[in-house]
């Protein structure tokens, strides 16, 4: 296919995507489709603090996604008179709250939060606007049309790192927030570093989410007598395995858009290592010249041909849950995958296990999810509470053993999480560190979306020499 045709197979769904939703006149207003964004002129090294000397502005377009996003503004607060809390301007006590959690467990760590914050301020009406599709592939485009169309939620899902210069001329700095609260003194120093944007921060974040690990079936492996695989070699063994027993080896979503440049991150690590991976990310183009990025797609494109052929039709969750049922032996996903096992009533080492993805133990791929306040936000006194709340530690206990996270601070309850999550927090506390280009820590929205598209399409035409191309084409836009 030419490479005109494969951009064309992806922004022709997108294009209807954002014609039904301008007809639904869902969450999005009607606005024009996002434009081209400010050029920051220094790019910030991923593992450090981003430094840009202009604001970026967003320029998502959203991963060619299957079927249309569906904002699913939901009231949640029933009728409560009694407001405690200052009315804003136009006289409404509300709060509206953006963000991609609609699936098992991390919906249930968001509801969770909520029902503290409708506890602790009566009588606002806390409105979830969500917008299905993980990694925020959908809902990064409504976020944008409705900032382009001066309409902001309250506050809003943004991944720490690079992609908070995304929105720069959309946020207001929260620096006094963070030190009237106390934040900056209880969360941890690599966290503080990457929310510093010369000087300020402008997002509180809840949670560290790990991207690279295998989950797998317990009793699958122990029924065919198979260890969890430590390196690429033996997952292609323990691959290999499972398809003589007719199961399927590896579950791979592609619905949410997101779910190859997922997995694709964790091949890179273990391909690249700790020190190199990072600097794929750095802005430097030629970082794709070196022989093991081809050779991490070739490894990547073995994989897949251990995995469901269906891709483009399951979402994560729907890959998760083949290995939950024993259709499938593994899966390479973020740990919100353990919320969502959980949220079916799974348990830790009995119903699911994990390993690090294959080649990277002892380095944990790290992202956060953090929100901000909007420039303009509606509810400003609303949404200052639910920030303080986030970064709080009964807001993050509450948040993280159901979402599958750990907490941003360092001073959170242990007893509360889980056995996979005690592993984690110990985890991160030793392991090296490395930021995740698929969810923001190390990449912008721009780049993310080049991204994307780029292993979805790869996914379904398996073609290692347009993806190279495409991925040392997409560098520039690391600095949009
Ligand atoms: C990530 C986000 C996680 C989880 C995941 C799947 O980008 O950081 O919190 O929501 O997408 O939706």
């Amino acid at each position: 296919m030419s490479q005109a045709n494969r951009w064309l197979k992806i922004l022709a769904p997108l294009t209807a995507v954002m014609l039904l939703l301008a007809a639904c006149g869902g969450t999005a207003p009607t606005g024009s489709a996002p434009t081209t964004a400010a050029v920051p002129t220094t790019a910030a090294v991923p593992t450090t603090a981003a430094a840009p000397t202009t604001a970026a502005a967003p320029t998502t377009a959203a991963a060619a996604p299957t079927t249309a996003p569906e904002p699913t503004a939901m009231l949640e607060a029933t009728a409560m008179p009694e407001a405690t809390t200052a009315p804003s301007a136009g006289g409404e006590i509300k709060l509206e709250i953006f963000s991609w959690w609609t699936n098992g467990g991390e919906a249930d760590g968001l509801a969770a939060m909520m029902d503290i914050y409708k506890k602790d301020n009566p009588g606002v009406e806390v409105i979830n606007a969500t917008v299905a599709g993980g990694a925020g592939t959908n809902a990064k485009a409504v976020l944008q049309t409705r900032l382009q169309g001066g309409q902001p939620p309250d506050s809003w899902q943004v991944h720490a790192g690079r992609e908070t210069l995304s929105y720069l001329d959309n946020l207001q700095p929260l620096t006094q927030l963070f030190k009237d609260e106390g934040f900056d003194k209880v969360m941890p120093k690599l966290l503080l570093d990457q929310l510093n944007i010369n000087g300020e921060i402008y997002t509180v974040p809840v949670n560290i989410h790990r991207s690279n690990i295998l989950w797998y079936n317990p009793k699958v492996f122990k029924d065919n007598n198979l260890q969890p695989p430590k390196t690429l070699d033996d997952f292609f063994t323990v691959a290999e395995a499972l398809k003589a027993k007719g199961i399927t080896p590896l579950a791979v979503g592609g619905h949410d858009g997101f779910e190859a440049s997922h997995l694709f991150e964790s091949v890179l690590l273990a391909t690249f290592g700790p020190d190199d991976y990072p600097k794929l990310f750095s802005g430097d183009a030629a970082m794709w010249d070196d022989p093991r990025a081809a050779q991490a797609i070739g490894t990547l494109g073995k994989m897949l041909g251990y995995a469901n052929n269906d891709r483009s039709a399951l979402g994560w969750s729907d890959a998760a849950q083949l290995v939950l049922d024993g259709k499938a032996g593994m899966t390479i996903m973020g740990d919100w995958a353990e919320g969502y096992f959980k949220s079916k009533k799974a348990t830790p080492n009995t119903d699911f296990s994990w390993v690090a993805s294959p080649g990277t133990d002892g380095i944990f791929i790290w992202l956060s999810d953090s929100f901000g306040l909007a420039k303009g936000a509606p509810h400003p006194d609303q949404a200052n509470a639910w920030l303080k709340l986030l970064g709080s530690k009964p807001g993050q206990d509450a948040f993280n053993p159901k979402k599958g996270s750990i907490p941003a601070r360092t001073d959170a309850d242990k007893s509360l999480y889980d056995d996979y999550l005690k592993w984690s927090i110990d985890q991160f506390a030793t392991d090296k560190l490395a930021p995740s280009a698929t969810h923001g820590a190390a990449t912008t929205n721009a780049y993310q979306t080049d991204w994307h598209n780029a292993l979805e399409v790869f996914s379904a035409d398996l073609d290692e020499k347009a993806l190279l191309q495409t991925l040392k084409d997409a560098v520039p836009d690391l600095n949009k």
